[in-house]
Parts: C-alpha cells; structure tokens; sequence
C-alpha cells in the first residue's frame, strides 16, 4: 500500500474531511453556508434495519457519506425547483420500470455519486442512445446536474437525491443495469471509518442483483489503497469476473465513455495515480 504520495484534491479534503468526521469532496464545490436541510432518512429508522455486520450499510444505520452545510447557487436552486418535477426521482416511486420512466428500450446505466454531476451530464449528452439515473445526496450538485440537463434538453437523465443503497434495494429492478458506475467515492481513510466505505461484501451483492447478466460495475479512484481494498472486495465476491487484460490486472485502463475530470486531468500532470476496476455479473 502506498499512502505516501501528495494527496489531490479530493483525497486532500476526505482526509481533512475525515478529522470532521465528514468525508464529501463534492460538498467543498459548494459554498458553506445554509443548512443541507433534506437529510434522507435515518437509516436505522428504516424497516430491515438490523446489527448484521455482512448486511448493507443502510440497514446498519451507517452512511457513507457526510451531509454538509452548503449554499445552493440561482442555478442550482432552479434546478431543485423547476427542473426536479420532470426528472427528479424518490423512493415513493417505488420499484421502477426503466421502459415507461423513458418511454423506450435502451442500455440503462447508474451513476451513485455523481458530485457536480459534470462527468454524468457529458455522458448523457455524448451518448443519447443510452439512459442514465444518477443518485447523489448533496443538494447543490443533483441542483446543478437537474439545471444542465435543463439546459442542453437532455432526456435520457432521471436523478434520485437518496442514499444509494436504498435506491438500489428498493426502487431498481432486478437485472436491470447494463452498467454500474461509482466515480471517486469517498476513500474514507481512516481506518477506524473503513466500515463507511460504500465498497464492501453486502453492497457489491446488491449491485450484483442489479446488473444484467454481463452488465459491468465500473469503479474508479485516486486513493491506492481503496483501490486495492476495491480489488480485493470484487475479487472474493460471488458471481463476477474481472474485465481486466493480464497485463493490467486487477486494473484497467480508464475507457473512453468515462470523462476525464478537471481534477483528475490536473492530477495527471502531477504524477498521481488513478485506478480504474471494471468487473461483469457473470452468475
Ligand atoms: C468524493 S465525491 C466524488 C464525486 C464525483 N463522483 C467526482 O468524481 O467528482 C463522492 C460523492 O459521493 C456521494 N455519496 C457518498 N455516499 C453516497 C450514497 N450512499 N448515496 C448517494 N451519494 C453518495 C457524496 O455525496 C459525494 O458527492
């Protein structure tokens, strides 16, 4: 393991993030001021939850991620406010049927953290003939993803603004995903905090349910040690099989559909490491 190099943007901020016991890179986007009042619900509060150590972290009532103070910008507030209506999507919608929330048959990929959304909105307007769902918690980014997708008339973008767990155990239907994709998630450093690591055994099961046979879940991080943590995980999981080519393994290079970030295009300059993981539901 090597935790020794400089550490980027978002791997800066999850470790001072993480003395504060908060761990959200996007929320930094976002000016501090106003209260992030739409916390979702309590996960311990919800019917299922449970002491299980091998159960989902929502069932646990434990989240992974932090939701933080943050002023939402005019664009970001008019997308909450009049764009959220059309595509905005909750767990009162209950399970749901891809064909009729699209109104058409079409590869169907998620998105679980999306941040600013920059990376989902690229892809959804360079690929129109593919939907996409992406879920975040932090208000200001789903606030600027629902205003962009306004903006350049995208309609083949829903967004949920719920723990992710929850959408995946309760409103996506089974075997539904062509792809999965988990962008820089919170490496949660610490290891007193690993237990907040969206990756683990009960959440790559749950995606697994999700996934066609052949969909693939697509992980990326800038955090080497979440990277191999990621490996690990995926390689003593059931019913997937690594994409990688020998030579890379357990890695591969990062594919074209996936967007290269501004911060992770200026970590490159600096020599930083990122590491993609793409594994396919094969049972
Ligand atoms: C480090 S940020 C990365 C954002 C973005 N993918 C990027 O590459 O810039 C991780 C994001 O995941 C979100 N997140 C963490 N756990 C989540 C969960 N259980 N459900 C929905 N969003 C979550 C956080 O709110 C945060 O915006």
């Amino acid at each position: 393991m090597n935790d020794d190099r400089t550490p980027t943007p978002d791997t800066a901020s999850a470790i001072k993030a993480d003395d504060a016991d908060s761990a959200s890179d996007a929320s930094s986007e976002a000016p501090p001021g106003a209260l992030d009042d739409q916390a979702p619900q309590a996960p311990a509060e919800q019917a299922g939850a449970t002491d299980d150590e091998a159960a989902p972290l929502h069932r646990r009532g434990i989240k992974s991620y932090v939701l933080r103070a943050g002023r939402m910008t005019q664009a970001q507030t008019r997308g909450l406010e009049e764009v959220w209506p059309r595509l905005g999507l909750t767990l009162d919608d209950g399970r749901q049927d891809p064909v009729s929330l699209f109104g058409r048959q079409a590869p169907l990929v998620v998105e679980i953290g999306f941040g600013m959304g920059g990376s989902l909105i690229e892809q959804a307007e360079t690929h129109p003939e593919t939907d996409f769902i992406g879920i975040e918690v932090h208000a200001p980014g789903v606030g600027k993803l629902l205003d962009e997708a306004d903006k350049r008339g995208l309609t083949n973008l829903r967004v949920y603004r719920e723990d992710a767990l929850r959408v995946l155990d309760e409103c996506l239907p089974e075997a539904s995903l062509d792809r999965l994709q988990l962008f820089f998630p919170d490496p949660w450093p610490k290891k007193k905090h690993h237990k907040r690591r969206i990756v683990q055994p009960a959440f790559v099961e749950l995606v697994r349910s999700c996934l066609k046979p052949g969909g693939t879940l697509h992980m990326a991080t800038d955090w080497e040690a979440y990277a191999e943590w990621m490996a690990e995980v995926m390689t003593e999981a059931p019913g997937y099989r690594n994409t990688a080519p020998a030579e890379s393994a357990p890695y591969v290079s990062r594919p074209d559909f996936r967007p290269l970030t501004k911060f992770e295009a200026r970590g490159e300059r600096l020599g930083h490491g990122v590491w993609d993981l793409i594994f396919a539901r094969d049972a």
